[in-house]
């Protein structure tokens, strides 16, 4: 039988337990991708060349290059350099790293999206360049970037299923070995309802505060 009804409640507990696994990948490696997204994005719109192309390169190379790629190098790499790390925390290192090239470009994006008006403005105000970005800049970069940023969490948290590949027992983990044992699709079918129970809440958000935001611009 490809879907039985009487195997949903067998695997629900374990399911479950795999689904806060990936949840706390996630909430952890998110906020931290954040602060190096932002990093990455002001060496990528350095004045000088040099940090320039280190930001370029950096996020040209994560962002051109397979998730799954990433996590094997690290997953096989790290020991050849000697470097043992649990499988949660590898895996949350390689999501944290490869976020943050996405987030970065988000960021440069918000940040060029902001009128140069408003560069000019906080220079006339007697602003230095640091002061000018913390305090003018980055506030209304906030607003516009949320929703971008909403959904780059909810890519992280689907490709939190890569990482039954390198060994973390989160919710794909689970769901495959429960459907080796029982030869039945039904757990796949469960982790589906438990992804689904965290994305389409935030897809909805994100569509709310998309109305709202077009909603002020046009009054
Ligand atoms: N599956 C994609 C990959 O293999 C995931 C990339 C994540 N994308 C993103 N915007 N965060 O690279």
């Amino acid at each position: 039988l490809f879907f039985d009804p009487a195997i949903i409640a067998t695997s629900v507990p374990a399911l479950f337990a795999g689904w806060l696994v990936s949840l706390g990948v996630v909430v952890i490696s998110f906020p931290l991708a954040i602060p190096l997204g932002l990093l990455l994005s002001f060496l990528r719109m350095a004045k000088h060349r040099l940090p320039r192309a280190i930001g370029a390169t950096y996020i040209n190379i994560v962002r051109g290059t397979p998730l799954f790629l990433q996590l094997y190098i690290a997953y096989f790499g790290l020991p050849l350099m000697g470097v043992q790390l649990d499988p949660f925390a590898m895996g949350a290192i390689v999501l944290i790293m490869n976020s943050s090239a996405y987030l970065a470009e988000i960021f440069r994006a918000g940040i060029q999206s902001i009128s140069q008006g408003q560069f000019e403005a906080a220079r006339s105000l007697g602003m230095n360049g640091m002061q000018t970005m913390f305090f003018v800049i980055i506030p209304q970069t906030v607003r516009r970037v949320i929703p971008t940023m909403t959904s780059e969490f909810i890519l992280m948290y689907k490709d939190t299923s890569l990482l039954a590949a390198v060994g973390v027992t989160e919710l794909m983990m689970y769901a495959k070995t429960i459907t080796a044992a029982t030869g039945n699709v039904t757990p796949y079918i469960v982790a589906a309802g438990f992804y689904l129970i965290v994305t389409i809440p935030l897809t909805k958000l994100i569509n709310t505060m998309e109305t709202r935001m077009a909603n002020g611009r046009r009054k």
